[in-house]
């Protein structure tokens, strides 16, 4: 707010509510904008650009930006931004805070010492399962992937990963092995999912590469639910092989409260919170607010998701 407020000739309309703004009062109150600094619960669509034709940036506070028509924007000339980089670490920090929790079972433990079933200590209460020494196979090895897989060395995991571009430093430097799908899946021990949400990632963790994966390993989601198949992660948890998992992210958020994955105790349930860390939130802000501004003063923004618009 203070970057923005400190920006002369920028009339600010501010959203009040902790929820959402309704898709109708965005629409109406985005029509005279000529920015938008959008949270990744707003949908930006080619209705809502086309009922705002002053509008020339989309500023969104995230890295991810599946909640934007990006091709609608590139064809009205929008530029469309978003906060990569300051969001890493925390991200990172938070897929290991998952990680550690469903391995060794740190939820169940806390239930069990309220619920007062912690009776005594027995040599084979809640027993987890090692992290020191695993295979961790690492989904999408982009900046939060390669960030996942800095922590892992620290914890002599051996690192599989696979992505459609090769990343080099993670391999000379960490003895990452690029694998196909089919055999990540089947030799981790712990699966880490960190590419971002296209058409191409959607469902990329179905059925039947569910059933691919190794018995007993346990799965993390930091990047979209939606690149998960949750009625099948559902069974694979139920049935196997899945023996745990720690997710962030659903297909539907809020997640409803009466989800299956709720009725699981294998499952460590958090509230889409991988960047919510103080220090990477306000980065993310400030970033957003100095895109925004930057695109207004016809100067290049730090990050834009579609740069051809301001090639023109
Ligand atoms: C993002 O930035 O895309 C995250 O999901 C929220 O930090």
């Amino acid at each position: 707010m203070d970057v923005l407020r400190k920006t002369a000739d920028l009339a600010l309309d501010v959203w009040p509510g902790r929820l959402p703004p309704p898709p109708d009062e965005l629409l109406s109150r985005a029509a005279a904008a000529r920015g938008l600094l959008c949270l990744l619960t707003d949908t930006v669509d080619a209705r809502l650009m086309d009922a705002a034709p002053e509008l020339r940036v989309i500023s969104n506070l995230a890295v991810g930006h599946d909640n934007i028509d990006v091709t609608a924007a590139t064809e009205r000339g929008i530029a469309v931004t978003n906060t990569p980089g300051v969001l890493t670490e925390a991200t990172a920090d938070f897929t290991f805070a998952l990680l550690m929790a469903a391995a060794r079972r740190i939820l169940e433990g806390d239930r069990a010492v309220r619920r007062g079933e912690w009776l005594t200590w027995e040599p084979e209460f809640l027993l987890g399962h090692d992290v020191h020494g695993s295979v961790l196979g690492i989904i999408g090895m982009g900046r939060i992937g390669e960030a996942v897989a800095r922590r892992a060395g620290g914890f002599n995991m051996r690192i599989l990963y696979s992505d459609v571009q090769p990343n080099r430093r993670v391999q000379q430097e960490l003895g990452a092995e690029r694998v196909d799908l089919p055999t990540l899946l089947g030799g981790s021990d712990y699966i880490s999912v960190h590419v971002p949400l296209t058409p191409g990632t959607r469902g990329l963790l179905g059925r039947c590469e569910l059933r691919m994966v190794k018995a007993g390993a346990v799965l993390i989601n930091t990047s979209r639910g939606e690149v998960v198949d949750e009625e099948a992660l559902v069974r694979a948890l139920g049935d196997g092989p899945l023996a745990a998992a720690g997710l962030d992210v659903f297909t539907r958020e809020p997640l409803p409260t009466d989800h299956p994955l709720t009725r699981l105790d294998n499952v460590v349930l958090a509230p889409h919170l991988g960047s919510a860390s103080v220090q990477a939130r306000n980065a993310m802000a400030r970033t957003a607010a100095l895109n925004l501004v930057a695109v207004l003063k016809d100067q290049h923004p730090a990050h834009i998701v579609n740069p051809e618009v301001l090639d023109e």
